[in-house]
């Protein structure tokens, strides 16, 4: 079983400003929900019951947020407005929750390396939490990715087909067909020009890795963007055939860019909002 899962959450979110001057983009709810819940409560859902939050500076109010907050247990204790604090009171009583500090953007890669002390040497799921993902008709996109740990143990990556322009956005991987939607990984490159692109099959944020690749990063140079990249760490693992790219079932949102933020936004109040936890 995999227990742990980290949180890239230091990074700054430029493209909501003004929203997200003074408050983290993970904090930005879909509806009445901040973007990290969704992937904490995915996680959670997973197995991964110890969430390893790698933050940085101006992001103290997730952490606050995965805490009791004993001023507004006091104020609202005994009224009805309790039951909106149940959903985030179960996720705290099911949790355990860690933290270190990225002191220096470097990279999604680096952000890894950062939480190697609150993971060690074990397999563990790694959830962007820009992208909310959510599968109403089952098990959530880390469970699928969890179960397929357990048959293959190995890394694996959610992907899935984007356009030919969006390829420039995305980590983008190619392979042999291990079985239907799954595809063993022979390539990977960090968001490469349509042209260069080996295919359209796009990695998503949500990931399992296993502990060799704090070495593999540590030996990584920095690559796109000067920053050192998880794509080109598992590119080594991919060249031993120890990468796998899974279709996942369910829905994507890319709640990194407003039209993404938009359509979630729509989809979870429609199918969601008022519905029991
Ligand atoms: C990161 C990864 C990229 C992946 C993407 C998924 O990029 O570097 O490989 O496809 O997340 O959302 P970012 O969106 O942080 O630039």
């Amino acid at each position: 079983m995999i227990g742990k899962c980290l949180f890239p959450v230091a990074g700054s979110g430029t493209r909501f400003l003004p929203a997200t001057k003074s408050m983290p983009k993970e904090m930005l709810p879909i509806v009445n929900k901040p973007l990290v819940q969704y992937g904490v409560e995915e996680a959670i859902e997973a197995g991964m019951t110890n969430c390893a939050l790698v933050t940085g500076r101006g992001k103290r109010a997730i952490a606050d947020h995965f805490d009791i907050s004993y001023e507004l247990e006091h104020q609202i204790a005994g009224s009805s407005k309790e039951d909106y604090l149940s959903g985030i009171r179960d996720v705290i009583d099911r949790g355990v929750f860690t933290m270190v500090r990225q002191r220096a953007m470097l990279g999604l890669g680096h952000a890894i390396l950062t939480g190697e002390p609150l993971i060690g040497d074990q397999p563990f799921g790694v959830v962007l939490s820009d992208d909310l993902c959510l599968n109403p008709d089952g098990p959530s996109v880390l469970a699928q990715m969890a179960a397929l740990y357990e048959e293959y143990q190995c890394s694996i990556v959610a992907v899935q087909e984007v356009s030919k322009e969006e390829v420039d956005q995305y980590g983008v991987v190619a392979g042999t067909t291990e079985r239907d939607g799954l595809t063993r990984v022979s390539e990977m490159v960090e968001k490469p020009s349509p042209e260069a692109a080996p295919s359209n099959l796009a990695v998503i944020g949500r990931y399992i890795l296993t502990p060799d690749i704090f070495d593999i990063i540590r030996n990584t140079p920095p690559g796109k963007n000067g920053e050192v990249q998880l794509t080109d760490a598992l590119q080594t693992q991919a060249q031993e055939g120890r990468v796998l790219a899974y279709q996942f079932k369910g829905l994507r949102f890319d709640c990194g860019s407003v039209p993404g933020f938009v359509d979630a936004t729509q989809y979870v109040f429609d199918h969601y909002y008022g519905q029991p936890e």
